[in-house]
């Protein structure tokens, strides 16, 4: 027969080896026997059996002792240890489970009660084995599944931030550099990696709102006109709204805050709301930073794009484009000591 379950029976009385070998063999089991405990750690190892029927008192280490070794030995195979003995007392039986054993069967046995527990423990152990394996299989493939859906969500949202600029910027890289320098600045901030990389995927959503902005006002050549300036401005709002409205996703109320708050400034006055200091969201105060910093540099129709000098220069001493004190001065610190990492990243994501 092939693949029939290895018993290894364990007793240092050679007649009750014989016996029992005898009547597993017969059975069709593959018997393989040991007369003390060091000898059944030594040839459990070597031939992995299924299932150990284990006797109590034996020299040296007697069968509580084996039962431990054999559970331990991270080289083999936790299998059911069945204790085999003559002591009938519930102390013993209580110790024998309490080292790990699955069953007590009591000398002298009925043969056929012995197989039938026999038989009963490895369909066990065979059905847990099974069901490890099958529990296994399933958590990689949903591990990978997740890893998957994962990376379609965020593809999603980069291509929705770069459809949300295709009007007027024509480019995916500004929002992938404005994700870059945020997850930068958290990381910066002390940030854990998954925290930092959130921020990432939620900051080139900044700007999502500008598509329910026209294009006579998006695309305008030439300066705004105070009316034009206030519906671009609600273009924080109509990214909030959308965002906010559309989904339950942490990440897209995550977007939605910073889609809100990008504007608002660290002094108060800004836009929609003249959220002051620590009222805005520490998301928006970051992508606010990002944002000043990357349009500086950025050419656009009514503005070259500056040196990084320049643009490190107007945000930390401030001209009629932007003010040092309406960023968060602890942000605005990290930029000043670390303005090679936006430099480096600006360089990096060009056409
Ligand atoms: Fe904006």
């Amino acid at each position: 027969m092939e693949n029939q379950p290895v018993v290894l029976i364990v007793d240092d009385e050679p007649t009750n080896l014989a016996v029992l070998g005898d009547i597993l063999e017969d059975q069709g089991y593959e018997v393989i026997a040991a007369v003390s405990g060091e000898g059944a750690l030594a040839t459990a190892k070597e031939m992995q059996p299924d299932i150990v029927l284990l006797d109590i008192n034996m020299p040296g280490w007697d069968g509580y002792e084996t039962a431990q070794e054999l559970r331990q030995c991270a080289d083999i195979r936790p299998v059911p240890i069945l204790f085999l003995s003559a002591q009938n007392d519930t102390q013993s039986k209580v110790k024998g489970f309490s080292v790990g054993a699955k069953d007590f069967i009591t000398k002298p046995f009925q043969s056929e009660e012995l197989l039938a527990r026999l038989c009963t423990h490895l369909e066990l152990d065979r059905l847990k084995t099974s069901l490890e394996l099958e529990v296994t299989k399933k958590t990689k493939e949903l591990t990978e599944s997740h890893r998957k859906l994962e990376g379609a969500f965020k593809e999603s949202l980069r291509l929705l931030s770069v459809a949300g600029e295709y009007r007027d910027i024509e480019t995916g890289l500004h929002t992938r550099r404005i994700g870059e320098y945020a997850r930068q600045t958290a990381l910066l901030l002390g940030w854990g990696k998954a925290d930092a990389e959130r921020l990432q995927i939620a900051a080139p959503l900044h700007d999502i709102g500008k598509i329910g902005i026209p294009d006579t006002i998006l695309l305008k050549n030439g300066r705004l006109t105070a009316d034009e300036w206030d519906i671009m401005r609600t273009h924080t709002q109509i990214g909030h709204a959308m965002l906010q409205s559309q989904s339950d996703s942490k990440m897209i109320q995550y977007s939605a805050e910073v889609a809100l708050g990008h504007h608002e400034k660290y002094c108060g006055g800004g836009y929609p709301d003249g959220l002051q200091g620590e009222d805005i969201p520490i998301s928006a105060r970051i992508v606010a930073v990002c944002d000043v910093y990357d349009a500086l540099r950025s050419v656009r129709p009514y503005k070259e794009g500056f040196s990084h000098e320049t643009s490190v220069r107007i945000i930390l001493e401030g001209d009629e484009i932007a003010k040092p004190e309406q960023f968060d001065p602890v942000i605005l610190a990290l930029f000043e000591k670390n303005d090679h990492v936006f430099e480096r990243i600006f360089d990096e994501f060009q056409d």
